[in-house]
């Protein structure tokens, strides 16, 4: 008798989180936004003592999002992506599984990988032609007797730490020292299978530049203040002024909010219904942003370059590629408009904040009741550099 192997359906139930943040967030017109008055000391965000401590206390000693797992959604699939002073690479072996390593050749030191994405099945350094396997095997040298006693199996990168959950690759930024994955395996990882995250189609990916403190960028996405403000020839259209629903799952901080058609009476356990009238965030610690969209889901990781240095990859992931030239122009379309919104609104505030904050004219940042989030997080960064001490 023939086999028919079936499909996994993928269920779309919300996780009882996800559920009693929904079934929280009032009538539209009960609105009642949260008054708060607080500051934040001015230095947090130029000081470089403070931004060293940061890059050895907190990205060493956490997982970090190097990718979604939809960059390399292929065996034999690479990717490069520079975090927080580690040149990281990411493989997908012939078994599927993730892996990472410091991009880092071991004759001398090249950045072995250059590239976003790749599909060649091995990495060749550019520099003398060392070649590795995927993972991480240095299976090949030209003119290997000018190294007399030298043992190939000695010499495979360095690995790294690495877990895949949730659609997302979490690495360790410190190879001999693994983080507790544990912050992003459980809950959280159950939250991102209801988005069907780690079979998401990517659409494309854009790597932004910013002269920001890589908090001030995190700091714009936490903030519901600005979005009918700063945002009101783009994105105003689809917000509104929400009180925002928000929990915490470990140090991550999740969200629920209101678009400008959200209705008790609409309320479900299914995901696919519930995106179309409100909209889940998420701000994993300390530096990834993903948000649902109703068609769409933008990832963005936030990579801190220098105290004023900051790049930020934005990724837009679909359930599936286009199936025609019309919504294949409705993708392109959004992602242009997101592109447009970060470049040019976001990363733009978050620029001129810095340039505001690094002249000293002021010593502290006040936030309001819509910035509550912005406190939060603030607070979860000083404790895991007070943690770490
Ligand atoms: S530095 Fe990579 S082969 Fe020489
Ligand atoms: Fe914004």
């Amino acid at each position: 008798m023939e086999q028919v192997t079936e499909k996994p359906v993928h269920r779309d139930v919300l996780t009882k989180g996800q559920q009693a943040l929904l079934n929280a967030m009032p009538e539209l017109a009960a609105i009642r936004l949260p008054q708060m008055r607080d500051t934040v000391e001015a230095s947090v965000y130029v000081d470089p003592a403070r931004f060293d401590a940061e890059l050895q206390r907190v990205y060493r000693r956490t997982p970090i999002i190097a990718a979604p797992s939809a960059l390399i959604a292929n065996p034999r699939e690479h990717a490069a992506v520079d975090i927080a002073g580690m040149p990281v690479l990411v493989t997908r072996t012939k078994d599927g599984a993730a892996h990472a390593f410091a991009n880092v050749c071991r004759h001398r030191g090249m950045k072995l990988c250059q590239s976003d994405r790749a599909t060649t099945g091995r990495l060749v350094c550019p520099y003398h032609a060392w070649t590795y396997d995927l993972d991480g095997k240095l299976i090949g040298l030209p003119r290997p007797e000018i190294f007399p006693g030298l043992e190939k199996k000695d010499l495979g990168l360095k690995e790294l730490p690495c877990v895949e959950a949730g659609g997302l690759i979490w690495v360790g930024l410190d190879a001999d020292n693994p983080p507790d994955f544990s912050s992003v395996t459980g809950e959280l990882a159950a939250d991102f299978d209801v988005f069907n995250m780690k079979n998401l189609f990517l659409y494309d990916k854009a790597t932004f530049k910013v002269n920001a403190n890589w908090k001030l960028i995190m700091d714009s996405m936490l903030d519901s203040y600005h979005v009918t403000r700063l945002h009101k020839d783009s994105l105003a259209q689809f917000g509104v002024d929400s009180e925002n629903m928000i929990d915490r799952i470990g140090p991550h901080i999740r969200n629920a909010a209101h678009r400008g058609n959200f209705e008790r009476a609409g309320i479900t356990d299914r995901f696919a219904e519930m995106r179309k009238m409100m909209v889940f965030s998420y701000v994993t610690f300390p530096n990834g942003i993903i948000v649902v969209s109703p068609h769409y889901i933008s990832l963005g990781v936030v990579r801190p370059v220098a105290t004023d240095k900051t790049e930020v990859d934005y990724y837009q992931l679909y359930d599936a590629p286009p199936r025609d030239e019309r919504i294949a122009g409705k993708m392109r379309e959004a992602f242009d408009l997101m592109e447009q919104v970060f470049a040019k609104e976001d990363y733009w505030a978050a620029e001129q904040c810095d340039k505001g904050l690094r002249s000293g004219a002021i010593k502290e940042v006040l936030l309001g009741g819509m910035e509550v989030q912005i406190r939060m997080f603030q607070d979860a960064v000083t404790a895991a550099l007070e943690a770490a001490k």
